[in-house]
């Protein structure tokens, strides 16, 4: 008997996989909303634990930006590179120590919002749950709240 939610099998692709449940489209803003197929699927019963989401994006290979964006708003996820139906490629994505660029402070008065050559940057206080830190300002960002700053 098979209960499990089936989305079809993508030829050539990347699957982003252990979502957290509720992150798939801010995925899809980071990624931007390609032409080719894709599939989502949310809140489904993950085998490790509770829920997922699951994004399956044909032809399409992320860059390190978007796997660095991707491992703030969900640091469990997996990204799946499929090639001709086959998982080539399975890795986890990884958060780093500093993460530079790609969000920005949600303090209106911080430096990095006001000087162009302030480049936002933020310390990685704690991981689960996610705690961010501004370098300028010091102001915490929290990781449910990640997805208004990206
Ligand atoms: N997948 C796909 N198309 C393919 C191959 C795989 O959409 N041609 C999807 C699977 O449905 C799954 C993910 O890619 O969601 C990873 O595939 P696989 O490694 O075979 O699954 P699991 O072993 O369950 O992955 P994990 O151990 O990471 O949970
Ligand atoms: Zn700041």
């Amino acid at each position: 008997m098979d209960k499990e939610l089936k989305v079809k099998k993508i030829r050539d692709g990347t699957v982003i996989d252990h979502l957290n449940a509720g992150t798939a489209l801010t995925v899809l803003k980071i990624i931007g909303l390609p032409k080719t197929t894709i599939a989502i699927a949310m809140n489904v019963p993950s085998k490790k634990k509770g829920k997922k989401d699951v994004v399956k994006v044909e032809n399409k290979f992320l860059d390190i930006e978007e796997l660095n964006k991707i491992a703030v708003i969900s640091p469990n996820a997996t990204i799946n590179i499929i090639k001709n139906y086959e998982v080539i490629e399975k890795r986890k994505v990884s958060l780093p120590d500093r993460i530079s660029q790609i969000i920005k402070c949600a303090n209106p008065t911080c430096i990095s919002n006001i000087d162009e050559d302030a480049i936002p940057e933020f310390k990685v206080e704690s991981r689960d749950p996610l705690k961010l830190r501004c370098i300028y300002c010091e102001r915490i960002l929290y990781g449910e709240d990640v997805k208004d700053v990206l």
